[in-house]
């Protein structure tokens, strides 16, 4: 991927307000060498807000909610269907609140990536945020992953740590873990797209130096 001099076409999936999905905007905007292309996002939420702004855009969006099907697996299909309609190459899980199966790895392999707002293997799950303070941790951060079929698990592209300080509460540290993810998940983005990722088991490595 990213070897033809062509941007490599990717599709987003969100559930939520879609501040990563502006960020990948932005940075694709600002980076003639960024590498990618967003060609669908897609959505669990037809109300998801980062879907407005992929139309504003004039990128294909598509909304598929869990209970509007019989099961789990023909939701993913159409999820699978809907994406594979715009030959993404890459697909990047931004704020994505559902675990995909491994049939829906299985067509884009190696090419799924998550980003999770915890310094993982801390603090899986949809409150990681909430779960750190809670336990009264004093470093937490954000992950950019490849994406396998476990929860928030799979090899780890990057990570930043952000510090909870005694003055903070959930709303603070929320803020600084999300303007850190706003530049890491662009960033991880872009090398896989540029094809400078290759995974060895757990490793990641970068032809860079440093993700
Ligand atoms: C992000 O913090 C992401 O790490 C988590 O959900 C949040 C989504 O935010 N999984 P947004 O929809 O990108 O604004």
């Amino acid at each position: 991927m990213g070897r033809t001099g062509e941007p490599t076409p990717i599709g987003v999936l969100i559930s939520g307000t879609g501040s990563n999905l502006r960020a990948l905007f932005a940075a694709i905007e600002h980076d003639p060498a960024f590498g990618a292309k967003i060609v669908v996002v897609g959505s669990d939420r037809a109300d998801a807000q980062g879907l407005t702004a992929a139309s504003q855009r004039g990128v294909a969006t598509f909304a598929h909610e869990l209970g509007a099907f019989a099961d789990r697996h023909t939701w993913e299909e159409a999820m699978v269907a809907s994406l594979q309609a715009h030959n993404p190459q890459v697909i990047v899980l931004a704020g994505f609140m559902r675990l995909v199966s491994g049939a829906f790895l299985a067509n884009w392999p190696q090419s799924v990536v998550n980003t999770h707002p915890s310094l993982l293997p801390a603090f899986r799950g949809a409150h990681a945020i909430e779960d750190a303070f809670a336990y009264g941790a004093r470093v937490t951060g954000c992950t950019v992953h490849f994406v396998d079929e476990e929860l928030d698990h799979g090899p780890i592209i990057a990570q930043q740590a952000v510090i909870i300080a005694a003055s903070d509460d959930v709303a603070s540290v929320r803020r600084r873990i999300q303007a850190v993810e706003h530049e890491l998940l662009p960033r991880c983005v872009s090398l896989l797209c540029r094809g400078e990722l290759t995974i060895d088991g757990r490793h990641v490595r970068s032809r860079k130096d440093h993700v």
